[in-house]
């Protein structure tokens, strides 16, 4: 196998795109400046920035959904006054729990919060309660617990159960479409659980809040009107973390600071729509990775957090991008032959050192890579020698992610890199492109901006590639296939599939 020779080596040239919060350093693409204006024109349609402002606007078509995209309305200050009574509950029921105001049908106060989802209805409000917990604005109020539970198997609903009391336990049932398998088999559980503590009219009561862009479907559950929150359709699941969806999130950190978060994502919206390509983040972000999916034919990116923070922000772009890009057809709906969105893995880029990172330096494959570092750390309501060490902890992980992205690029150098001898003989090829995003801290708002950061590269990439990124006919027909196959094992349907499926049912028949 052999890979294309960089263009440019490590010191030819910084470049730097940067936004209020968020920060990109591309020198490690290998293009120069006007390398990639010249791409940018041959690549970004003419009408580009007229799809870019409706998207903006919430006027963007969805076309094989007749439908518009409106994710970027949740955020938008002009919406937040639109969104009136939605807004009002969703604060209302944020504080009662918060503040331990809500009592379960037994006059017992509400302890945790389950979140049950999957897909967009758990990545987003999952990663971001787990980035931002230690910014509650009002942390010392009542210690609600926020746990989530997405998974079909019940294994994760079996490790939750236990360690949670019906009497004192709300489910959120969040699902944009009401009709998800996963969740209503999490939630089919969950009822014979709340038995004998609670009758199932106590659980609808107190116990359960739903959110989904069906409220027709919440209503025939039987929940409550005052515990629906409903969002628009056009909100597509994995860009939902700001609309009601996002209500674990507020859980965990409060309104004020939930309403932080949507405006760092409102800020890179507008940074979006008015920065020149060369300071543009998500047009970077964008033309960097078309440039690597088709010019040197990089099939995947990996993403590389450098904070624990942020460990599940590869799970959730993994959604957000495959599920918008991997497509072989156009929003017409006819085959296309090019490539389209590459594949997205990674993890905690310091745990990955210790593990997959010796393949990324020597093996053979291609790849591209995001690092996210934070460059500082507040950390405050420790001692003055804990914050010390922790601030410490911080500076040990830039270094290492500095490290490794320079070796990545420019693979070894006896000379500069301290090599011994024997060391010199290994082979470290380099060559491997990646951008460093960064924040000076991280916090709600700079959360908000990275995350609109890597939704507005997506929208970009699909529109390069002609394709729809807000539908996902692929995991449908899946879906469907899985219905037939259940109905099958559970001797409701007759039906052959193949010798090994077939096979398998009747192993478990
Ligand atoms: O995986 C398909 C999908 O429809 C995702 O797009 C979505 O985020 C997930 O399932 C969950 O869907 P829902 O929120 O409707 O339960």
């Amino acid at each position: 196998m052999s890979r294309s020779k960089p263009t440019t080596r490590v010191g030819a040239a910084l470049k730097i795109a940067s936004q209020d919060q968020l920060h990109l350093d591309w020198s490690y693409q290998g293009l120069k400046p006007d390398e990639l204006q010249a791409f940018a024109a041959k690549r970004l349609p003419a009408d580009f920035d007229k799809l870019r402002a409706q998207l903006i606007k919430g006027e963007f078509h969805n076309l094989t959904q007749q439908r518009t995209v409106s994710h970027v309305l949740s955020r938008s200050r002009h919406n937040v006054v639109k969104a009136g009574n939605g807004r009002n509950r969703f604060n209302e029921i944020v504080r009662l729990l918060r503040s331990g105001n809500w009592q379960g049908a037994t006059g017992k106060v509400i302890k945790d919060v389950v979140n049950i989802g999957v897909g967009g209805s758990d990545l987003g409000p999952m990663m971001g309660s787990f980035a931002l917990r230690e910014f509650a604005d009002d942390s010392s109020l009542h210690n609600l617990k926020v746990h989530f539970v997405s998974s079909m198997d019940g294994g994760q609903l079996h490790a939750v159960l236990p360690i949670v009391d019906p009497e004192t336990t709300l489910f959120v049932i969040c699902s944009k479409s009401f009709t998800t398998a996963d969740t209503f088999a999490n939630v089919d559980t969950v009822m014979e659980w709340v038995e004998p503590a609670l009758t199932h009219e106590q659980w609808l009561e107190k116990h359960v809040i739903g959110v989904s862009a069906n409220n027709q479907a919440m209503a025939d559950f039987g929940i409550p009107p005052a515990q629906q929150l409903s969002f628009a359709d056009s909100v597509g699941g994995r860009f939902s973390l700001w609309s009601s969806v996002g209500l674990a999130i507020a859980l965990t950190i409060g309104s004020h600071q939930f309403s932080v978060m949507l405006a760092g994502a409102a800020a890179m919206d507008d940074h979006f729509l008015s920065e020149p390509l060369e300071n543009n983040i998500p047009l970077l972000l964008a033309l960097t990775g078309l440039y690597n999916r088709e010019e040197r034919g990089i099939n995947n990116l990996a993403v590389l957090p450098y904070d624990g923070r942020l460990r599940y922000l590869p799970n959730y772009l993994q959604q957000l991008d495959m599920e918008s890009n991997g497509k072989q057809a156009n929003y017409r709906g006819e085959p296309i032959d090019y490539p389209t969105g590459p594949i997205i893995w990674g993890g905690f880029g310091p745990n990955g050192q210790h593990a997959f990172f010796q393949h990324l330096h020597q093996g053979f494959d291609a790849f591209a890579a995001d690092f996210v570092a934070v460059l500082h750390r507040k950390a405050p309501g420790f001692a003055p020698a804990v914050q010390d060490a922790l601030r410490e902890q911080q500076r040990l992980a830039v270094a290492n992610a500095l490290a490794h992205r320079r070796l990545m690029w420019t693979g070894s150098d006896p000379a500069t890199d301290g090599m011994q001898e024997g060391e010199a003989t290994h082979h470290y090829v380099g060559n491997h492109p990646s951008n460093l995003l960064f924040v000076d801290e991280l916090n709600p708002r700079s959360f908000g901006a990275l995350i609109a950061a890597y939704e507005h590269k997506v929208f970009t990439q699909g529109v390069v590639w002609q394709i729809n990124s807000f539908d996902q006919p692929g995991v449908e027909l899946g879906k469907k296939i899985a219905t037939r196959i259940h109905e099958v094992i559970d001797g409701d349907r007759e039906e052959q599939f193949d010798d090994s499926t077939d096979a398998i049912i009747r192993r478990m028949l």
